[in-house]
């Protein structure tokens, strides 16, 4: 990393959860990779921008609140204290939260429809077509299943629709949307969704209509308010809305004055259309600069079926992170779902991993290192340096190569990749302190070599745990904590991080004045409940 980066700007988002129910695991998935990009990010120095919220208008939500007899607002209000409480308890260390029913909000959405209206893209025209609810989306009739249902909710009807609408002229931006996709080849990820994109938009692009008039739970379209803004034309504007400091006055202006563009929205492959399609058309008729990317992760499945509300065959998150901690949660879904693809979950194979690399590979050889340099080296910490051993020591070898291949690992968002290439150290630490046996070589009073194995392996458990901290912050702490330092992997700030970075990410760091505390066990194993087994 060059010392320019310190200085970059990087601001994310998460898709704006609906609140028709209380977060899933689905929601919480894209939520902590987020969380995971952002946390690199700051490590490496950059100031980030993290963007979270909630969805609130529409007629989704108005009828979920209309089903619990409860005004719309204070149903939002409710669900919403349960996204905060999950963001908490999986330690997302987000800096905004946008909510679409903020009054602030209200003043951007208005003032970005008046430029849309001002440039001519918005008519009233008549529109017939299948509804789904649930997607909050018009459906081609070839879309459909069997009895017209939604092929995402498979278990809801689409519904008919025959009524006055606002357009937004879509099909106007065609050729610009096709010119940015040529131009910035980028902009859409990974490859196999981009590819979906560029099928969809060679079809030809229609108008979409962008206002509703059985909807009341919505902000009203200025001059015309029997009509509500269809609720994702001013869902996505809340991403601009979240741009604003916490006093700032609601102008585009203000809002997008400072961490415009947005570098990342990280999303489902679900909504990409409007990420890759609407929302930049939409930016470009208001005249903006658009996103420099928007990446379409997979779904975590239940058999083989998108886990969803609507299907209602979630896996509480809640009751996961509250079993088996947020460290466990977090890796498991970086590391075992390669970001992109569809994974199942699947508890015994999740118990069985987080044991297999975090308990016995990382914690115990930590513990057990920990435990030899004790015995061996009267707590002092073994007396030698990185620079002291040979070039071709083997954990040196792959210690020096990580921080590099893992720095890449992140920036391209292969996770999993980036937990193999770790893993990878430490499988190869416990292979080498079981080669080099650092019990025979005390027993032969070779007191210099002892302390080169020990070394070599604290180091390697060091450097893994700042490289995993953005995904397993709590246990990067207890190993730092264990190794003398007093870093808080949950409590960085940004001069810590800037001028740590290039230090910690390399192997051969560790200070040979070291007060090693008494080991302590630093992840306990995960068991699965009885019935589970
Ligand atoms: N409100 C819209 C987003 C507006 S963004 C301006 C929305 N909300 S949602 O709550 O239905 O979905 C939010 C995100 O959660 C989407 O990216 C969706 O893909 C993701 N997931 C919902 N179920 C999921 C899985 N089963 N697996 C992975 N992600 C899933 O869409």
């Amino acid at each position: 990393m060059t010392s320019d980066t310190n200085h970059q700007k990087f601001a994310l988002t998460t898709p704006l959860y609906y609140v028709n129910d209380v977060p899933h695991t689905g929601s919480a998935y894209t939520t902590m990779i987020a969380d995971v990009i952002a946390r690199w990010k700051r490590l490496e120095g950059y100031s980030v921008l993290f963007i979270t919220g909630t969805d609130e208008h529409g007629q989704k939500i108005e009828r979920t609140a209309s089903s619990k007899g409860l005004d719309p607002q204070t149903h939002c209000d409710q669900i919403v204290t349960s996204f905060e409480s999950l963001w908490h308890k999986l330690d997302i260390q987000y800096d905004r939260f946008s909510r679409t029913t903020a009054a602030r909000h209200h003043a951007i959405v208005n003032e970005f429809f008046q430029k849309v209206w001002d440039k001519g893209d918005i008519y009233l025209a008549q529109q017939q077509g299948w509804y789904c609810v649930a997607c909050e989306e018009f459906k081609e009739e070839r879309e459909l299943i069997e009895n017209h249902h939604c092929p995402i909710h498979t278990n809801l009807k689409v519904e008919w629709r025959d009524e006055e609408n606002y357009f937004f002229r879509l099909s106007q931006y065609q050729e610009k949307l096709e010119h940015l996709y040529a131009n910035a080849p980028n902009f859409i990820g990974p490859e196999s969704r981009r590819n979906e994109v560029l099928n969809f938009v060679k079809q030809g692009l229609q108008d979409f209509s962008i206002s509703r008039i059985n909807v009341e739970w919505g902000f009203p379209i200025p001059n015309d308010p029997k009509h509500t803004i269809y609720v994702w034309f001013d869902a996505l504007l809340a991403y601009i809305t979240a741009l604003l400091e916490p006093n700032q006055e609601p102008t585009l202006e203000n809002a997008l004055s400072n961490w415009w563009p947005i570098n990342l929205h990280l999303i489902g492959k679900d909504i990409l259309r409007f990420h890759a399609v609407y929302w930049p058309a939409m930016l470009m008729s208001a005249g903006y600069s658009l996103p420099k990317q928007v990446f379409g992760h997979g779904f975590l499945t239940k058999n083989g079926q998108k886990m969803g509300k609507s299907l209602g065959n979630t896996l509480d998150p809640f009751d996961l992170v509250q079993r088996y901690g947020s460290d466990a949660v977090r890796y498991y879904f970086l590391k075992e779902i390669e970001l992109g693809k569809d994974g199942d979950f699947n508890e015994t194979r999740f118990v069985n991993i987080v044991n297999a690399d975090l308990a016995n590979d990382l914690g115990n050889l930590l513990n057990r290192t920990l435990g030899m340099v004790k015995k061996y080296c009267q707590s002092k910490g073994p007396q030698i340096k990185g620079s002291n051993l040979a070039p071709d020591h083997p954990l040196k070898i792959i210690g020096l190569e990580l921080g590099d291949k893992v720095t890449q690992g992140y920036s391209a968002l292969r996770f999993s990749q980036v937990c193999e290439e770790i893993l990878n150290l430490i499988r190869a630490s416990n292979k080498f302190i079981d080669e080099s046996a650092p019990w025979s070589l005390f027993k032969q009073g070779q007191q210099a070599e002892v302390e080169q194995v020990l070394y070599a392996v604290l180091e390697s458990v060091r450097l893994a745990a700042y490289l995993l901290s953005p995904i397993i912050p709590n246990l990067s702490t207890k190993i730092y904590r264990q190794l003398s330092f007093s870093v808080d992997f949950n409590h960085l700030n940004q001069i810590q991080e800037v001028a740590n970075f290039a230090i910690h990410s390399q192997w051969g760091q560790l200070s040979t004045n070291l007060e090693l505390s008494q080991p302590e066990p630093i992840f306990t194993k995960l068991e699965l409940p009885l019935d589970d087994s």
